[in-house]
């Protein structure tokens, strides 16, 4: 008998029927970036992404939220930024005062805040800065901690219903778990970036957020993309600390982190497309090299059939209108 794999694939039909992974909007993480001020301006580096003042981002989550997109992940860009980052858990910073009005005008909309100093700090780092007797800067673990704890409370009162700490601090999520339930926000769950590898894909998302270090590089907190089996300790550590779901972070360089994650923990896994993914598709796109719609079906549904049960991308709003 011979073997005719291609009977499997003769009509769309049938190739739609047996699809053994498919990509829905229930899926999607919709990014957005709230600053203060009117109007809204585009990133030069993410044609379609777009900085926002509160009621430009308000037309957009009303939108959003129309097209099906179930959740958002908020990032802040603050009035004004210090060495400790102390707009970070200011109740009237922007990103606060959206999680209000969200929850006021949009309130099934799920709100993901992202937990980091570095958008708030004045040199640009995740956490705060300590120099060593021989004159060394480093980010100052423990003391950061405090202040991501501070910084989860504040967007847990504002309404936020999961807080997803980014710093790459040691403890951030025992502290931050801590933290919350102390001021009784039990029910606000935590989406730790435990996999989050320095990368090069990030740079788009620095000119958005307005936080690229002054010094030095990430590399000192954020993993080293050659060490994947430490992936399995942050994870490891995480989930013992109260994680309530797991990311893995870039997605399409670490499809095989994914899949290895997906079989170790039974955790909710989230990946996260990040901003220089998506530049690198928009622009070949606009160059005309490939097909935008089907180049970000086929890297989306490869980061779900990895083993990723959510993708945050910013091509959410653009494949709620294609799925
Ligand atoms: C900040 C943070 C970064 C991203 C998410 N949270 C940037 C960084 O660590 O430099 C990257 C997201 C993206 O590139 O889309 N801790
Ligand atoms: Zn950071």
């Amino acid at each position: 008998m011979t073997s005719r794999l291609r009977r499997l694939r003769v009509s769309a039909t049938l190739r739609d029927m047996l699809a053994e992974v498919r990509l829905s909007r229930q899926d999607l993480v919709a990014p957005i970036f709230v600053r203060p001020g009117e109007g809204s301006n585009e990133i030069p580096t993410m044609p379609g992404q777009f900085q926002h003042s509160h009621d430009s981002a308000m037309d957009t989550l009303r939108h959003w939220s129309d097209s099906g997109i179930p959740a958002v992940l908020l990032f802040g860009i603050p009035p004004r930024k210090d060495p400790t980052g102390s707009m970070a858990w200011d109740e009237s910073a922007p990103v606060q005062r959206l999680v209000r009005a969200i929850k006021r005008e949009l309130p099934s909309l799920c709100v993901i805040t992202d937990v980091c100093l570095c958008e708030y700090t004045d040199h640009g780092h995740c956490g705060v800065l300590e120099t060593s007797a021989d004159g060394k800067t480093s980010v100052d673990n423990d003391a950061t901690v405090e202040l991501l704890a501070k910084t989860a409370v504040s967007h847990a009162r504002a309404g936020a219903d999961i807080v997803a700490p980014s710093a790459m601090m040691d403890n951030q999520v025992s502290a931050i778990r801590r933290a919350l339930d102390e001021a009784g926000h039990t029910d606000t769950a935590i989406l730790s970036y435990a996999v989050k590898f320095a990368s090069s894909l990030y740079g788009p998302f620095r000119q958005v957020a307005e936080n690229a270090p002054a010094h030095g590089d990430r590399r000192t907190y954020q993993m080293d993309y050659r060490s994947p089996r430490q992936a399995i300790l942050e994870s490891s550590a995480d989930a013992a600390q109260g994680a309530d779901m797991l990311m893995v972070k870039p997605a399409g360089t670490c499809l095989d982190v994914i899949a290895e994650i997906r079989r170790r923990f039974d955790l909710p896994l989230a990946a996260y497309h990040v901003s220089g993914e998506y530049a690198a598709i928009k622009f070949a796109a606009m160059a005309g090299a490939i097909d935008e719609k089907a180049a970000v079906c086929e890297i989306t549904t490869a980061i779900k059939r990895a083993g990723a049960d959510i993708v945050i991308t910013y091509y959410a709003q653009s494949l709620a209108s294609w799925l």
